[in-house]
C-alpha cells in the first residue's frame, strides 16, 4: 500500500487548449497516455493518488467530464486538490463535487484526508509571482506593487482555508501531516512563507506543491530538506508524468 502525487495534468479531452504555450514541447507530447502508462505499471488498487491542481483545461464542469472519467479511470483510491485553472470547482461547492462522485474521487478543500495514520491536508495556496522588473543582467530590481498587494490578500484567504484543513485533521485526533500546495510555497524571492510556516508549526513532515512548469520554473521554490521538512515539486512534466511515491 503506497502514497503517490503528481499534478498538473492539464488534460483537455473535451476542451480547446486555451494557454497552447504552457504545454509545447516534447514532454508534453502524448502525457495523457504516458502517465496512464506510468499509473498502470505502478499504482495497485490499495493505493493512493493525490492530484495537486491543474486537472483540466474545462472552464465547468459539463467541459471536464471527460477529464475526470479519465481520473476515475486510473488504479486507486484518487484524491484532487484544486489548482488555478481548475474553475470548474468552486470551492464553496465542494462539498457537492464530493456527493457527486462519492465513492470515484474525494476533493480536498477545507477538509483531510487520511493515509494510514497520517492527515492529508491541503488547499491551492498562492504565491506572488510578478510582475518583476529586471536588471540588464537579469536581477530582481523591483516588482508590481498593486500585483503583489492583490498576492497578498489572497494568500491571506488560501492561509485561512489551510488552517481549516489542519484544524480539522488536529479535532480527528491526528498528529502526523503531509500538506499539499498547488502553488509552491514561497516564490522565487522568499525563503518562507505563512504556508511554511504552518508546516513547521504543525511538525509536518513533507510539503508538495505543483504549478511550476517548464525546466526553468523547477526551482523557483523550496526543494529537499528544509527545517526537518521535505519539500517537493510534483509537476507533471517535472516528473515526467511518473508520480512520486509519498509514503510505503
Ligand atoms: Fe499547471
Ligand atoms: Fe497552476
Amino acid at each position: 500500500m503506497s502514497l503517490y502525487t503528481i499534478g498538473d495534468l492539464h488534460l483537455h479531452f473535451q476542451s480547446e487548449l486555451k494557454s497552447e504555450e504552457q504545454l509545447h514541447g516534447k514532454l508534453w507530447k502524448n502525457h495523457e497516455k504516458l502517465f496512464q502508462e506510468a499509473c498502470s505499471e505502478l499504482l495497485k488498487e490499495e493505493d493512493t493518488l493525490v492530484l495537486a491542481g491543474d486537472h483540466s483545461w474545462g472552464r465547468k464542469l459539463s467541459e471536464c467530464e471527460e477529464d475526470l472519467a479519465y481520473i476515475m479511470g486510473l488504479p486507486g483510491r484518487k484524491i484532487l486538490l484544486r489548482g488555478n485553472h481548475d474553475s470548474f470547482w468552486d470551492v464553496k461547492k465542494t462539498e457537492r463535487l464530493n456527493e457527486l462522485y462519492r465513492g470515484k474521487l474525494e476533493f480536498l478543500q477545507n477538509n483531510f484526508y487520511t493515509y494510514k495514520d497520517y492527515a492529508l491536508v491541503g488547499t491551492k495556496g498562492y504565491t506572488f509571482e510578478g510582475p518583476f522588473y529586471l536588471s540588464r543582467r537579469g536581477y530582481i530590481m523591483g516588482w508590481d506593487e498593486e500585483e503583489a498587494a492583490r498576492a497578498e490578500k489572497l494568500v491571506e484567504r488560501e492561509y485561512d482555508r489551510l488552517q481549516l484543513s489542519f484544524k480539522a485533521a488536529v479535532q480527528a485526533g491526528y498528529s502526523r501531516f503531509i500538506m499539499f500546495l498547488h502553488y509552491p510555497p514561497t516564490n522565487v524571492l522568499q525563503k518562507e512563507s505563512c504556508f511554511t510556516r504552518i508546516a513547521e508549526q504543525y511538525g509536518v513532515e513533507q510539503v508538495i506543491y505543483a504549478h511550476c512548469h517548464g525546466a526553468s520554473r523547477f526551482h523557483d521554490s523550496i526543494c529537499g530538506m528544509k527545517n526537518g521538512i521535505r519539500y517537493s515539486l510534483v509537476s507533471g512534466d517535472c516528473l515526467r508524468w511518473r508520480p512520486m511515491k509519498v509514503l510505503d
